[in-house]
């Protein structure tokens, strides 16, 4: 008997619909659901802590309570970043530990831990917390390939994991790129080496192989494969759960489960489809076979795509494709997935934009300094020089990452109780939503996030900004599509191929950008109705080689500055960017704030 692990509820609608569904759309077929009787049900951990709390004004906490309540016979499960848990960068122990408590005391059961470079020391904490805690942990390794990813190397890997006290183990295949041979040699060389713990094949259906890799995977003896209800399945998304199980029915591997159920499950999901079809990327649905020689998973690349098309370089799509390639290897084969994904990703626009290596993000540094663990295979010496000096040796981390930070719960709660009197704190998990985004969590606890859209208002209007920006990206070239959909105001006299008004995000918020004639920009819409007009040039202006946001503005007026000292940091492509001073002399003026977008070119200080 093979056994499911179903998705619908995270890593389905984080594939296909943004991670956008609400737990209002959840909770009326959840029962149902619980009837079924899956291995475990994923419906927490990776992008939906971020998402619920920048996008969705929905406390993580609650829905998985509710998830809890309504769903008591299946095990829940979630998915957590190892040392990163449900966020970017590494948290210290006592934050990791207690965050798997909270998660277990509210309703997890089981814990599915991964790292993004099956480095397995940073697995160690959040496996050791949640066993003390009574969860189940399922050990899993991100699956890539390159010549250090062999089947020995994941056999190997595996062993460990079942020694250091893992209950089951899965091949976490994100990019959907496992062939049926590979899938079939991990899991019978797992099999073969005597490793007892049942075995689950995690993947996604972007290659078109993924069908085919789950029959061999069971023929291997895989005990658990990974699917999501039917209207939610397919694409970048994992193959449907109501295909597997009638795909197995009489044979050996029959789930048992019951067929009509799931199509009555189905019915149900098909409403949130449509519901939900602002959020539908026609790309998202197409084969995709390409990926198993760039290797970038489907979450990726559109996000490379936004990030090329914020900075105006939409025509430079294939060559970031060979140039991430390049950079996966040179930075020594890591595993394309969050967060190692995003530092490959943003340093390879970063070098077809700039040259290479000559914009280097922190984030960068930092993977090379070991930051995020040790990479699979040796960084090459020569990019090791270009990102961290001449005396590159020096800065290089041996210990786990973690080793270097020092606990911070008791100081953040401190931090926390002195902001508005205490009162952000109902409940002890309120510190973990601070510490793991301080800034958005914050904002959210001091009930200014706004959702972006509710149960009751879908589906959106066609002619809503996200029903519009979902129109655009699935027919780039049918202009005239695009006037039609545009309010009728808008329609009159506007000649449609040139955008005058731009929809930006600045911190989940949207802003509408106006382009006036002068050259200066004018932000009206959510936060602000408050114009800025600045001259586009001066004597000794410094501007920004990049679009993003100020984050940090590092001088201030009347500071003497030297050539190459850092005056700002943008983030740009979720990454922190520095920006330093090309030449030496003092702030005479600072044109932008931090919190302000910034594009290409734009101004950003006088320094004379
Ligand atoms: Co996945």
């Amino acid at each position: 008997m093979v056994q499911l692990h179903e998705m619908i509820f995270r890593d389905a609608h984080q594939s296909l619909l943004a991670t956008r569904m609400r737990t209002e759309d959840m909770l009326p077929i959840a029962s149902k659901i619980d009837q079924v009787g899956f291995f475990s049900l994923e419906i927490w951990g990776g992008a939906t802590f971020d998402v619920a709390i920048r996008y969705l004004n929905e406390d993580p906490w609650m829905r998985l309570k509710k998830l809890k309540e309504a769903m008591p016979n299946t095990p829940l499960q979630m998915l957590e970043r190892a040392m990163n848990i449900v966020a970017y960068w590494n948290f210290p122990d006592d934050v990791v530990e207690k965050f798997i408590y909270y998660a277990k005391k509210n309703g997890i059961d089981y814990f599915r831990i991964f790292d993004a470079l099956n480095d397995l020391r940073n697995m160690e904490t959040p496996m050791k917390a949640a066993k003390e805690n009574g969860g189940h942990v399922q050990a899993c390794l991100s699956y890539t390939i390159s010549p250090i990813h062999t089947v020995e190397y994941f056999v190997d890997k595996f062993k460990q994991l079942e020694k250091m006290g893992a209950d089951s183990l899965c091949i976490k295949d994100m990019a959907g790129m496992i062939s049926p041979k590979r899938a079939y040699d991990i899991i019978k060389g797992c099999k073969d080496e005597g490793i007892k713990l049942p075995m689950d094949l995690h993947s996604h259906c972007t290659s078109g192989m993924t069908g085919m890799a789950y029959q061999r995977a069971v023929e291997a003896g895989a005990d658990i494969l990974d699917t999501a209800m039917s209207p939610i399945s397919g694409g970048t998304a994992a193959p449907a759960t109501e295909s597997v199980v009638a795909a197995l029915q009489g044979t050996e591997w029959d789930t048992n489960y019951d067929l009509a159920l799931l199509i009555e499950c189905r019915e149900y999901f098909l409403k949130i489809w449509e519901k939900y079809r602002h959020l539908h990327r026609f790309d998202a649905l197409k084969v995709d076979p390409s990926v198993t020689l760039h290797q970038v998973p489907g979450g990726m690349l559109s996000n490379l795509i936004f990030q090329l098309e914020e900075q105006g370089a939409r025509d430079k799509y294939r060559e970031i494709l060979t140039e991430t390639a390049r950079v996966r290897e040179e930075l020594g084969y890591p595993p394309l997935v969050t967060p190692t994904s995003q530092v490959v990703g943003v340093q390879a626009v970063m070098n077809v934009l700039h040259g290479r290596y000559k914009v280097i993000p922190k984030e960068t540094k930092d993977y090379c300094r070991g930051m995020y663990g040790k990479p699979p295979a040796e960084i090459h010496p020569e990019i090791m020089k270009k990102v961290l000096g001449p005396k590159w040796k020096e800065e290089v981390i041996e210990c786990r990452p973690s080793d270097l930070l020092k606990p911070i719960w008791n100081e953040k709660k401190k931090e926390l109780m002195e902001i508005d009197g205490g009162r952000l704190i109902k409940k002890d998990e309120d510190i973990m939503t601070y510490i793991l985004y301080s800034a958005v969590g914050l904002k959210f606890l001091k009930g200014e996030a706004r959702a972006e859209f509710t149960s009751d208002q879908l589906p959106l209007p066609i002619d809503h900004q996200f029903t519009r920006a979902m129109i655009k990206q699935s027919f780039p070239e049918h202009k005239q599509l695009w006037l039609e959909i545009e309010p009728p105001e808008k329609r009159k006299g506007t000649p449609a191929q040139i955008p005058t008004e731009y929809e930006v995000e600045v911190d989940g918020e949207p802003y509408t950008v106006k382009v006036i004639p002068t050259g200066g920009f004018m932000v009206a819409g959510a936060g602000s109705a408050a114009a800025a007009a600045k001259p586009t040039d001066v004597e000794g202006g410094v501007k920004s080689n990049m679009q993003g946001t100020i984050l940090k503005i590092k001088v201030k007026k009347g500071d003497k500055v030297k050539k190459g000292t850092i005056i700002a940091t943008v983030e740009a492509m979720k990454m922190e960017q520095e920006i330093s001073s090309e030449r030496e002399g003092e702030v005479k003026e600072i044109f932008v704030k931090e919190g302000m977008p910034v594009a290409n070119g734009d101004l950003l200080m006088q320094i004379l």
